[in-house]
């Protein structure tokens, strides 16, 4: 090949790494002749689809010769009558990744800046590079955001900061004294991106509802999602609330019919599934409550999640454990890539998920 097609490529996109997802289940299975792998690697519900998800998607088969409702009006509705906003204020996406790049893609210009912390989602970095922006990157504090150091970082060309609340891949959490302390104090030019991807699952009295924030904050866009609680990873649906103009901006850049007919209809029945949400945050809490002994227990450090997941110090390099447990049939998530290369973060799973991770990671850092 005599053309480097790389370097045709725009300058954002020419030292973009790829997203590393989790390893698929089926994929170790395939490669080392496993039957029963188990992952907590993606923070996933390890419960399946709610019953009622499972009969509305096949009540909705026999539609799917049929373009989605592209402006997604039931969901939408949906949310706004479960939730207080109106439909205008809502972005469908296509999982709420999708939403989070098309906010960098009409937001961003080259050389703009955009705030986020050390340990924070990979994907405001990729969402970032991608457009030709740059990132700054504030040092953590105790794992979590330090929201003074973000607030000394803008300077004039500062157009979004991205907050995960509660935190992955450390599980921390602000408060909401301290969410709008810091919200006060950011120009409102400046969008601040509030990712609450994990906020079902927080019962911390102290824990900020974003969507209660819009009201006072005409510069915040809160993005949610279906793939964790609701158990809908798979059908790949998450959306955010913003004032209408904010919405309007992502609605020219969004693709048509993002989320697809299943995805829609799924969401929608899903919202209403108290009892199916109920039992997936009793099995986390079990499930966390179980961890955090068996850590204890082993000596291990870790850091308190409120997330469905949680990471743990193996006090050393994680990556031979890590491959160790893959041989055992378990998967888990390295975290270097953040630059934690000591840590795991381990989903939590069925009562007889976690008890096996644990089992295998007891026997690996032993050896
Ligand atoms: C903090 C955070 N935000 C957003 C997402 C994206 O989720 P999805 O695109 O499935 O809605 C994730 C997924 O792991 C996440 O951890």
């Amino acid at each position: 090949m005599s053309c480097d097609f790389i370097s045709l490529a725009t300058v954002g996109v020419q030292d973009l790494n790829p997203y590393l997802p989790g390893k698929p289940p089926e994929e170790l299975e395939r490669e080392l002749g496993l039957t029963d792998v188990v992952k907590l690697a993606s923070n996933e519900n390890p419960m399946g689809p709610s019953e009622n998800v499972l009969t509305a998607i096949k009540q909705q088969l026999r539609g799917l010769s049929l373009y989605p409702d592209s402006g997604g009006y039931r969901l939408k509705n949906a949310l706004s009558q479960q939730f207080g906003f109106s439909p205008e204020q809502v972005t469908l996406g296509n999982g709420s990744n999708d939403v989070l790049e098309l906010i960098g893609r009409a937001y961003l210009n080259p050389n703009d800046e955009v705030i986020y912390s050390e340990y924070s989602f990979v994907v405001y970095s990729l969402v970032t590079q991608a457009t030709g922006a740059k990132a700054v990157v504030t040092p953590a504090k105790d794992w979590g955001h330090d929201l003074d150091a973000m607030l000394s970082s803008i300077t004039a060309r500062t157009r979004i900061i991205f907050i995960a609340n509660p935190n992955n891949p450390t599980g921390t959490w602000l408060t909401r004294q301290q969410l709008t302390e810091f919200l006060d104090k950011v120009p409102e030019n400046v969008l601040v991106v509030l990712d609450e991807a994990y906020t079902e699952y927080v019962k911390e009295p102290e824990f900020p509802n974003g969507l209660s924030l819009l009201a006072d904050y005409q510069n915040l866009v809160v993005t949610r999602t279906f793939s964790k609680a609701y158990g809908l990873a798979g059908l790949r649906v998450g959306f955010s609330v913003s004032n209408p103009q904010v919405a309007n901006v992502l609605s020219r850049v969004r693709q048509p019919f993002n989320v697809n007919s299943l995805a829609l209809v799924a969401a929608e029945t899903a919202l209403t599934d108290q009892a199916y949400l109920t039992k997936a945050l009793e099995l986390n809490q079990q499930g966390m409550a179980l961890f955090e002994k068996a850590f204890s227990k082993l000596g291990l450090a870790y850091i308190p999640s409120v997330g469905n997941f949680i990471t743990v110090d193996v006090a050393t390099d994680a990556q031979p454990i890590y491959q160790a447990m893959l041989e055992e049939g378990v998967i888990v998530r390295p975290v270097a890539n953040y630059g934690m290369p000591n840590h795991l973060r381990i989903s939590i799973g069925l009562p007889e998920e976690n008890e096996r991770c644990l089992d295998v990671l007891a026997k690996v850092v032993s050896n």
